[in-house]
């Protein structure tokens, strides 16, 4: 017993899914270490405790689950929200956005469009070109409760990154999480690997 983890236990006892979740905020908790509490009333921030369960639910509702990407993915929503301390853009502040995932306004229309609950919203709203700050910041709003919110990350990397980028992180994380920023946008700098070292670890993947 000594040697068995908690949630090697939960899961001999029956418990797989209590198991999966404490699984899942320990690893989140890991890669965002400082995410363990937030201000009251909390605004954009929430802790890896309460990011966690959304992050593996959006994971598994998007097919994303080697070890590899999860990681690169986690590390990528943990960096750019800052522990998951933010949900849109504060500096320079651009109308538009967010999300986890910190992406640009034209990928969170794409996204209210693929969520069938929220594509309804956006069905008149063909390009986000030309659309006022405050409308930016609505389809935001629509995208960044919390269900949503955590799966911006998987959303990108299955819909906008090419088969290329998904095939290199399944095959070499450390290549593949270049082919990922690439993708993004992005280079790797010390502090992005900072977070994406803490997820490989987390993760149990080299
Ligand atoms: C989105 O559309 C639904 C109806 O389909 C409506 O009830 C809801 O208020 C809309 N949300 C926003 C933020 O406008």
């Amino acid at each position: 017993m000594r040697f068995t983890t908690t949630s090697s236990v939960l899961a001999a006892l029956g418990l797989a899914s209590l198991a999966a979740a404490l699984d899942a905020v320990q690893i989140v908790q890991q890669i965002a270490p400082d995410a363990t509490s937030c201000p009251s009333p909390p605004g954009d921030c929430r802790t890896a405790a309460q990011a966690a369960p959304f992050i593996a639910r959006s994971m598994h509702a998007f097919g994303v689950g080697c070890p590899n990407e999860m990681a690169s993915v986690v590390a990528l929503m943990a960096f750019e929200s800052v522990g998951f301390k933010y949900k849109h853009n504060v500096f320079p502040g651009r109308p538009g956005q967010g999300t986890a995932n910190m992406q640009m306004a034209k990928y969170n229309l794409l996204y209210a469009k693929a969520i069938p609950a929220v594509e309804g919203n956006v069905t008149d709203i063909a390009s986000v070109d030309g659309l006022p700050d405050d409308r930016l910041n609505w389809i935001l709003s629509l995208v960044t409760p919390d269900e949503y919110n955590f799966g911006s990350g998987p959303w990108f990397l299955t819909t906008q990154c090419g088969a290329d980028v998904r095939a290199k992180l399944q095959s070499n994380v450390d290549d593949g999480f270049q082919a990922y920023m690439q993708c993004v946008g992005v280079t790797v700098t010390d502090e992005r690997k900072a977070y994406f070292d803490r997820a490989k670890k987390a993760f149990g993947v080299v």
